[in-house]
């Protein structure tokens, strides 16, 4: 049998420890939404580095599943072992097996694909591991190195061992359940959520989403029942028939009006809107530099006529240069801002408030 020492498993009393992924920029909302949901059932709740948290929590880890601000959610199971090929060795990896399987017996997924992210996960190690996990599983290896069992090997932190983390749900919880259809340049949902809690939301605010795409930042919205009717525009009507099926999808039809209008000449009357989201285009998979440089100063005006005084406008964009400039002759100021890493382009958020002396 190994020793204590050898399979020692990262709990602590009735806690257990996790990880979280979290979009590099919002790490501060996912430890305010972690804090808030588990008070008295989380402790040691820190980030690590960029993009990661770990904390010790108590309970049915099923509960995690209701998280909005995390990419996914992990186990961590540390192995003394050197390097992980000693994984392989008899004892460590029937321990492995063990924790793989109660994993996919929470699964409704019948036959999960099996995935390995690690450093070097092409190497010869590694790959011997995912063939002899999924062999052993009964289960096939993901094509797209991912798959509904996905789990992470780390080295751990200060000691001669290694981390298995994995990941506690079959897809991503960044995956929405409710999108029914998806576009290229749709917004993460955990970044649209994020939005959501930038500024200071209020109940019953009457909320303004411009350039709504398929509608990830109001279903964020409404899925947080902040407000009792919003307004979510686009001139593509390819995005609005998105926007209506998702919109379904999350039962939230009636709490989200669609219209197809340019952001530029929005259909409501001035000082009517208390809070503002954009997620513009950043001439990446929409757009172009040329049409931003012509539709951003326009649509700031446009925005500023129909918010009200104390308005917020929460705003993301690529367009970091051009915004800023804009922003000195404009009826908004900066209130805050931070900087986000979305698969390796670096945009914006952005929260503006409303000039007083420009109303
Ligand atoms: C980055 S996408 C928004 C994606 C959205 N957040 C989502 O999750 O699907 C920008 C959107 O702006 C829309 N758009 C571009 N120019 C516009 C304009 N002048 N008026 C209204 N919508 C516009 C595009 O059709 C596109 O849906």
């Amino acid at each position: 049998m190994p020793t204590e020492r050898q399979v020692k498993s990262v709990t602590h009393g009735d806690y257990r420890a996790y990880e979280v992924e979290i979009i590099p920029g919002i790490e501060s909302v996912a430890i305010d939404e972690l804090r808030s949901r588990y008070r008295g059932d989380i402790e040691r709740l820190h980030q690590t580095r960029p993009g990661f948290a770990r904390f010790d929590f108590r309970g049915d880890p099923e509960r995690m599943r209701q998280l909005r601000s995390v990419v996914a959610v992990y186990e961590i199971h540390q192995f003394d072992v050197p390097r992980p090929k000693a994984l392989l060795g008899h004892q460590h990896f029937t321990r492995l097996l063990g924790i793989l399987r109660q994993i996919v017996d929470g699964f409704s997924h019948t036959r999960p694909s099996l995935g390995i992210g690690a450093a070097g996960s092409g190497s010869a190690v590694i790959r011997r591991l995912k063939h002899e996990l999924a062999e052993a599983l009964g289960l096939p290896i993901s094509d797209d190195g991912k798959g509904e069992l996905f789990l992470r090997l780390v080295r751990a932190a200060n000691r001669d061992a290694w981390e298995v983390l994995p990941r506690l749900t079959e897809q991503p919880l960044s995956k929405r359940p409710w999108r029914a259809v998806d576009v290229p340049g749709a917004l993460n949902g955990t970044v649209a959520f994020a939005m959501t809690r930038l500024g200071s939301p209020k109940a019953g605010e009457r909320v303004l989403n411009l350039c709504a795409g398929t509608a990830t930042i109001v279903i964020e919205h409404a899925i947080s029942g902040q407000s009792a009717l919003s307004l979510a525009i686009d001139n593509s009507p390819q995005m609005l028939e998105a926007a209506m099926l998702n919109l379904q999808s999350s039962r939230n039809s009636a709490q989200v009006q669609l219209a197809q209008a340019d952001a530029v000449c929005v259909p409501l009357a001035a000082g009517t809107v208390d809070r503002l989201y954009a997620d513009l285009p950043f001439g990446n998979h929409i757009g172009s530099h040329q049409d931003n440089v012509q539709m951003y100063p326009k649509l700031l005006r446009e925005a500023a006529r129909v918010a009200k005084a104390e308005a917020e406008f929460v705003l993301l964009t690529h367009e970091i240069v051009l915004l800023r400039r804009l922003l000195t002759a404009s009826d908004w100021f900066i209130d805050a801002e931070r900087k986000i890493n979305l698969a390796g382009l670096h945009p914006r958020l952005f929260v503006l408030k409303r000039k007083s002396n420009t109303i």
